[in-house]
């Protein structure tokens, strides 16, 4: 399969597939959402340089981003992307091994768990598709809504830092970090 039919994929309500230019006026209108960026790691956007990233996503070997589509409408987004695991001399081994898990989802569908169908079609791309061994995410542990998601798919909470994390109005409050293993994942 190439990229582009990874990234093609249907679940029960959504139809995940690559970012296109017709799509970037909708997604900022929810990512320039306060609702939206209050959890977000980047708070503010450049329009011309989100549009040029999420545009070039797909010839970026590590970017697995996909837009989520209800009804023919984007009302979301989702990201894998590929990293390194940890160990000695850059064995080949560690090399593109696991995949950082992230979803966005405009609110006025929030609630109805989309993210959450999102997430796990997410975790069968990594795991089937990209054959990653490992997929990790992170959240404020305050964005309760998206460590519950984590724990729904069937993550483990691995780290709760405490005011590791820098929040534009809240100042240094907790992080929490998650990961799954391949052997552990049920469908
Ligand atoms: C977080 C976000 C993805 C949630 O999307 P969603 O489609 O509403 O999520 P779902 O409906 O699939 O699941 C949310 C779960 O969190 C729970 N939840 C929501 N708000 C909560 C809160 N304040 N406290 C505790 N649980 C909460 C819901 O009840 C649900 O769990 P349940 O199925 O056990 O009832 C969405 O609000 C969003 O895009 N937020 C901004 C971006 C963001 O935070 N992205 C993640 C960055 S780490």
């Amino acid at each position: 399969m190439n990229k582009v039919e990874v990234l093609t994929r249907r679940t029960e309500r959504l139809d995940l597939r690559p970012v296109r230019d017709e799509d970037i006026d909708t997604m900022l209108a929810y990512h320039t959402d306060p609702r939206v960026y209050e959890w977000l790691l980047r708070t503010e956007i450049d329009p011309a340089a989100f549009r040029k990233a999420r545009l070039g996503a797909v010839d970026d070997p590590r970017d697995y981003s996909v837009v989520a589509e209800l009804d023919g409408r984007v009302i979301g987004d989702g990201m894998l992307e590929i990293t390194d695991g940890m160990g000695q001399d850059h064995a080949p081994e560690t090399q593109g091994c696991q995949a950082l898990l992230g979803y966005i989802l405009d609110p006025a569908y929030a609630g109805r768990g989309i993210a959450t169908e999102l997430a796990t079609e997410l975790l069968v791309m990594a795991f089937d598709d990209l054959g990653v061994r490992r997929v990790t995410a992170g959240c404020y542990v305050d964005n309760r809504a998206s460590a519950r998601i984590l724990e729904k798919i069937g993550m483990r909470r691995e780290e709760y830092a405490v005011k590791d994390s820098w929040h534009q109005t809240r100042g240094w409050i907790d992080g929490a970090s998650y990961a799954i293993l391949r052997e552990e994942w049920q469908r």
